[in-house]
């Protein structure tokens, strides 16, 4: 795996550099993904949910939460408890503040902090969920594990993540689109051109696929499998925690 940084001239480690990045455009951040993924983010959401639906979780650990659009949308399952975790504080404030609105501050509660070294109990889970987020980690394994110390046994882990499509035409369009119109668009629309720059070059530099599913089952998840969204530009991974 690669290490692409979000700002090449400046010389602090990938954690410290993806933390101010999405500082820097907490603020648009869903109007942006909404606008370049036409929508089609909150379907793969949706089809994370459903997945969770069959393992009925009472309490979920959602890790990377962002602005918290996946950890809201889980309050349809009926769980108890929501724990959401991220090292951007100034994407956590944007969550806190939709939280509130929709007066779900009663079962989602925000921490913020590390996936590599989360803030949280251990053998706590039944399902812990990674949205759009283990691509920017600095160390995904290390993630990967500490998600496995989190979890109880039988505990689900549900990973979202961006993906190449591997077949002609979207593969041709897909480079296209990410490559060319993406940071176009990125310059006229984000107050960080860089970040939009930084999204292709991750997910090209990432990780998808079998070899995801092989990286979850070396931390020690089992039943691991995927399922290509969108003919490949996104995937769900899930794997479960022994009993
Ligand atoms: C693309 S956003 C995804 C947010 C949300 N899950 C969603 O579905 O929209 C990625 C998030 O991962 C967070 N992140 C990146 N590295 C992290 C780490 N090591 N620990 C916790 N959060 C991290 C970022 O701060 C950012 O909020």
């Amino acid at each position: 795996m690669k290490h692409v940084l979000p700002y090449q001239d400046i010389e602090i480690g990938k954690k410290e550099q993806v933390t101010q990045m999405f500082n820097n455009i907490a603020v648009k951040y869903d109007a942006l993904n909404t606008f370049f993924t036409l929508g089609i983010d909150n379907h793969w959401r949706r089809m994370v949910i459903k997945e969770l639906s069959t393992f009925n979780p009472k309490y979920i650990l959602d890790i990377a939460t962002g602005t918290c659009e996946l950890a809201m949308r889980m309050t349809e399952l009926q769980p108890r408890e929501i724990t959401g975790v991220d090292i951007s504080n100034e994407m956590l404030l944007e969550g806190d503040k939709k939280i509130r609105k929709k007066g779900l501050d009663h079962i989602i509660n925000l921490k913020l902090g590390d996936g590599e070294k989360l803030p949280v109990p251990y053998n706590y889970y039944d399902a812990a969920t990674i949205g759009f987020g283990i691509r920017n980690f600095e160390h995904p394994e290390i993630g990967l594990r500490e998600v496995y110390k989190a979890l109880k046994p039988g505990g689900a882990c549900v990973i979202l993540e961006l993906s190449k499509p591997e077949n002609f035409p979207v593969k041709q369009f897909h480079n296209f689109y990410s490559k060319r119109i993406m940071p176009f668009c990125a310059k006229v629309v984000s107050n960080d051109v860089n970040a939009y720059k930084y999204l292709p070059k991750s997910v090209n530099a990432f990780i998808y696929g079998k070899e995801m599913l092989t990286l979850l089952e070396k931390v020690g998840f089992v039943q691991t499998r995927l399922k290509e969204m969108t003919y490949g530009i996104a995937s769900i991974y899930i794997g479960i925690k022994p009993k």
